[in-house]
């Protein structure tokens, strides 16, 4: 007979074998600085999970440590059931970290780089070429393949990187602020390059301090700050857990604004802000929470607004933005402006190898 012992490790197992990634209280401590403070994960396979978080929240210290880079100073993390400190080779045997791998070298092509990559990898030569066109053109690089990675954009590079960490196809990909930097454009290369590698069957995790990154890609998000997870779920269930959604109005009239945020606040019972275009206010409804009753209160101050003489060039009920949750959840915004550690923190990422 099974002991009660037996039976719970069994559906331990059972369970971490369907997460790529799992942790428990995992703890990483600088001197007196709690960079993660006790962060619980579970992260499904098959899709992209984001980790949300401003500069210094503790993503790069988690990434790391679940790469085996750095030894935890508390708690339990296993990748595909494998602990990370007693069994790191066979959680190395299936990841891989955009930069880890991808020390890619300035003074040759990126065909040069990939192939020399994929001939450390293991490759056989024809072999590691045919990865590298491949990848090239997958990534759109084809053109670039043969001119020297010091003359690449900053989005080539980042398409490049991301290439040589997926040279061997990885079960889990882990991403660290993989478009921090980059433009629009680039931005959205990278994204479908993300969705590419997910439906190829590779788990990523993917770290950002950009809402609309996490809220695009990711099917599950853990929005952390100061080393804890201050909440994790669906990016719909993250933004409906800060209200029903927003009306948001612009008026014909600026000198009408003053009386609009008074309608708003009495026929909404809502907390009315006032927009940095004169004309424009913002609502958001906390009470009831469902779209439909959202969507009544809505029109009731459509109709309330009209009948005050307000004349409204513009009305629309939007989903709160994870930007908005972000605020609501720590009181301060996420993104912040200082874009500039990123190139330091992947080579430190390099030598603490
Ligand atoms: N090697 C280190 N030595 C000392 N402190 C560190 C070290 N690495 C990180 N920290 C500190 O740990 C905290 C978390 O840093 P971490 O790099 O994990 O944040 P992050 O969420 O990746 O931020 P960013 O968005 O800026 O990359 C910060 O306070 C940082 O200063
Ligand atoms: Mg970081």
């Amino acid at each position: 007979m099974e002991t009660t012992e037996e039976k719970g490790a069994a559906a331990m197992s059972e369970r971490t074998a369907e997460l790529a990634i799992e942790t428990s209280q995992l703890v990483k401590t600088f001197g007196d600085n709690r960079a993660v403070d006790g962060i619980d994960l579970a992260v499904p396979t098959g899709a992209v999970y984001g980790v949300l978080g401003p500069n210094g929240a503790g993503k790069t210290t988690t990434v790391r440590m679940l790469a085996t880079l750095l030894r935890p100073d508390g708690g339990q993390a296993r990748v595909f059931g494998h602990d990370v400190l007693r069994e790191p080779n066979a959680v190395r045997s299936r990841v891989s970290l955009t930069g880890q791998y991808a020390s890619v070298d300035e003074d040759l092509t990126g065909a040069e780089n990939l192939v020399l990559l994929a001939r450390l990898l293991g490759h056989r030569k024809p072999a590691a070429r045919d990865r590298a066109a491949a990848l090239l053109a997958a990534f759109g690089l084809e053109e670039a393949a043969d001119r020297q990675v010091k003359n690449y954009s900053g989005g080539m590079r980042r398409r490049l990187d991301i290439a040589a960490s997926i040279l061997n196809t990885p079960d889990l990909l882990f991403l660290d602020e993989p478009t921090t930097g980059l433009d629009p454009r680039s931005r959205s290369q990278v994204w479908d390059i993300v969705r590419a590698v997910v439906a190829h069957g590779t788990t990523v995790l993917l770290t950002t301090q950009y809402m609309e990154e996490a809220d695009r890609l990711a099917g599950r998000i853990a929005v952390i700050d100061h080393g804890k997870v201050i909440a994790e779920g669906t990016p719909g269930e993250l933004k409906s857990s800060v209200g029903a959604g927003a009306v948001h109005v612009r008026l014909r009239e600026a000198w009408q604004r003053e009386q609009a945020r008074q309608v708003l606040a009495r026929t909404l019972d809502a907390q009315v802000q006032l927009d940095a275009d004169p004309v424009a206010l913002t609502a958001r409804i906390m009470d009831g929470g469902t779209r439909d009753r959202a969507a009544a209160q809505a029109s009731r101050a459509l109709a309330e607004l009209d009948e005050a003489g307000i004349t409204v060039d513009d009305f629309s009920l939007g989903q709160p933005s994870l930007d908005e949750v972000f605020l609501a959840l720590t009181g301060h915004p996420a993104e912040q402006a200082d874009d500039s550690e990123q190139d330091g923190e992947r080579e430190s990422v390099e030598a603490a190898k």
